[in-house]
């Protein structure tokens, strides 16, 4: 984990003005700065920054945060990652263990092997007639072959020569060696060899591919320190720029595919690594693209596969996102497809063919089930029940919700009352973050944010429970109890990811408004006021309200206080 001081220092050396103007001009209007939105499409600027918060918030599409998310979001980075960018910005170097959270950092030396293994197997990619010309056969050039860094190990332990330390342990742990019974060989032998990178584009391990016939088909590396299968993806690195330009991300299944697209133009396909796509896969692909097509094989195995990326996929979801899904005709892969039709019939299938995850869905809800039943309605509710619970856009889920509502011939709000929730509504025109119920509570809530230090001048047991915001609150306060002072950014960062998250963010946006000859400090009494007197008045209904005969005589004198001030 990075540590949380280091982070603040970061956010209080940092200026959030800075770091964004750089990326998305400024302009000044009043206290705070405005650009046209760099998350949503938009004519006049809704995109504000402010300098003494230092924090943004667009009040069109509601994109908010500070610096650090700023760079997440519009730079597509890693929580890390954005650390380490903002931190050299600012010339701090972040603690040496923070660099991978939840993870030992992994030896140079790891890197180094995969890196110089890599370089060997493209020099005998060069050397081995029968590997090029396998190559050949598949329709790969030679600048392809180069710019997926494709190689060719050589049969026998190669690596033998190229390493002096073949017996040390970053060959094993690197996955380039296995050892067995006490011997020691290479785990690639005859085989065409795909490095895989990472985002930052340091290779991370590889997969090779038997030349004839063969098993296995394809070797991966194994886990290492380096290398997760369940959240990398290959091509990432190679087709960011096309991704960026065609607006949009293909995923398909296997390397030869994401090559043999390439080769033909196609330049924005990804492939997981032989397995299903994970929720960190959707998460990192939604993070570089709005527009994310899933290929697949149209058979049977082709159907489960988009099925499990369907629901790995629903809580990466945000509206504005489009995911689809594309089945190839049968018998077909990506590869096979553009060799036999070429780029443009691919493209129109694309196009034509690729099914928004909505339409998949709701099709495959239906599938096979007698919907003129009340046992086959029965059955479609309580399957899509938890799926809709797990869509993150709130606008898309009402959209499928009021669908399979209607499948199920009831109401949208009936299906609501049975259970499932019904999504949250968030109106996409402007001022989306617009509470459903006032609080009273929430003024006082805002005033804790500049006030945090005096948090421990509230009694919890003032707080009216009945309040929207009531249960919140109270974990607010325990929370700013254990955090201690912080600045405001500070806040917002340590609750990433925490249960207060959207509470804090919300509360945030509320500040943008208030310029600096606002005195935190008498907002801060009257609010703590306020609540007191409400408290109070509460408290003497009550007990008003009961027989005298039942007070205690501590109740009863409470009582006389109470109707006194
Ligand atoms: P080609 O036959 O070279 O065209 O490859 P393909 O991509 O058409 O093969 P396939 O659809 O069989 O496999 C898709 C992906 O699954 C591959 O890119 C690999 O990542 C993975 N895969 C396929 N076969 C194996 C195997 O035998 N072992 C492992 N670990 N992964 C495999
Ligand atoms: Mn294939």
């Amino acid at each position: 984990m990075i540590p949380r001081d280091f982070i603040d220092t970061l956010l209080v050396r940092v200026d959030i003005v800075d770091v964004i103007d750089r990326r998305v001009p400024l302009k000044k209007a009043g206290q705070n700065y405005q650009a046209c939105c760099p998350f949503h499409s938009e004519k006049t600027p809704s995109f504000t920054v402010s300098p003494t918060k230092q924090f943004y918030h667009c009040f069109g599409c509601g994109a908010h945060g500070t610096a650090l998310g700023f760079l997440m979001e519009y730079e597509h980075m890693s929580f890390p990652d954005a650390v380490a960018a903002l931190a050299q910005d600012v010339g701090l170097a972040v603690p040496e263990s923070a660099q991978e959270p939840g993870r030992p950092k992994p030896p140079p030396a790891l890197w180094d092997a995969l890196e110089q293994a890599a370089q060997f197997y493209k020099k005998q990619l060069k050397a081995s007639p029968r590997a090029i010309d396998y190559l050949k056969r598949r329709g790969l050039t030679g600048a392809i072959a180069a710019r997926y860094g494709i190689g060719y190990a050589p049969d026998g332990s190669p690596l033998k020569q190229v390493f002096k330390d073949y017996q040390g342990d970053a060959l094993v742990a690197c996955g380039l060696v296995v050892e067995n019974e006490g011997r020691r060989y290479d785990r690639f032998r005859d085989r065409i060899m795909f490095p895989i990178r990472n985002v930052k584009g340091q290779i991370i391990g590889f997969g090779g591919r038997v030349l004839d016939k063969g098993e296995p088909k394809y070797l991966n590396s194994p886990e290492t320190p380096l290398f997760h299968k369940g959240s990398e993806i290959y091509g990432l690195f190679e087709a960011r720029a096309a991704i960026k330009d065609a607006g949009r991300a293909i995923v398909v299944e296997g390397y030869m595919d994401v090559v043999a697209l390439a080769q033909h133009g196609v330049e924005f396909a990804v492939a997981t690594l032989g397995t299903a796509t994970t929720p960190i896969h959707a998460r990192t692909l939604l993070r570089h693209t709005d527009r994310l097509v899933y290929a697949f094989d149209g058979d049977n195995a082709g159907r489960k596969a988009a099925w499990r990326a369907l629901e790995n996929s629903l809580e990466a979801l945000q509206d504005g996102k489009e995911v689809s899904f594309l089945f190839l005709p049968e018998g077909e892969d990506p590869d096979s497809y553009i060799r036999t039709h070429g780029r443009d019939a691919f493209l129109r299938l694309l196009d034509a063919e690729a099914l928004p995850l909505s339409a998949f869905l709701v099709r495959e809800l239906a599938r096979d089930r007698k919907l003129d039943t009340q046992e086959g309605q029965a059955g479609l509710i309580k399957e899509a029940k938890p799926l809709l619970d797990r869509i993150a856009a709130p606008l898309l889920a009402r959209l499928i919700q009021r669908q399979i509502a209607e499948l199920a011939h009831l109401q949208p709000d009936e299906l609501g009352r049975m259970g499932v929730r019904p999504a949250p509504a968030r109106p996409v025109a402007a001022r989306p973050q617009r509470r459903p119920a006032p609080s009273r509570l929430r003024g006082l809530a805002r005033t804790l944010l500049m006030n945090p230090e005096r948090v421990s001048e509230i009694d919890a047991c003032w707080i009216d429970a009945r309040d929207p915001l009531g249960g919140r609150l109270g974990e607010l306060m325990s929370w700013l109890a254990n955090l201690g002072p912080r600045t405001l950014p500070a806040l917002a960062e340590a609750a990433r990811g925490s249960s207060l998250e959207a509470l804090v963010d919300e509360l945030m946006t509320d500040l943008l408004d208030k310029d600096e000859s606002w005195d935190w400090n008498a907002e801060f009494d009257g609010a703590v006021r306020q609540l007191r007197d409400d408290w109070r008045r509460r408290r003497q209904q009550e007990l008003a309200a009961r027989p005298l005969g039942s007070l205690s005589p501590g109740e009863r004198q409470e009582l006389t206080e109470l109707a006194r001030s």
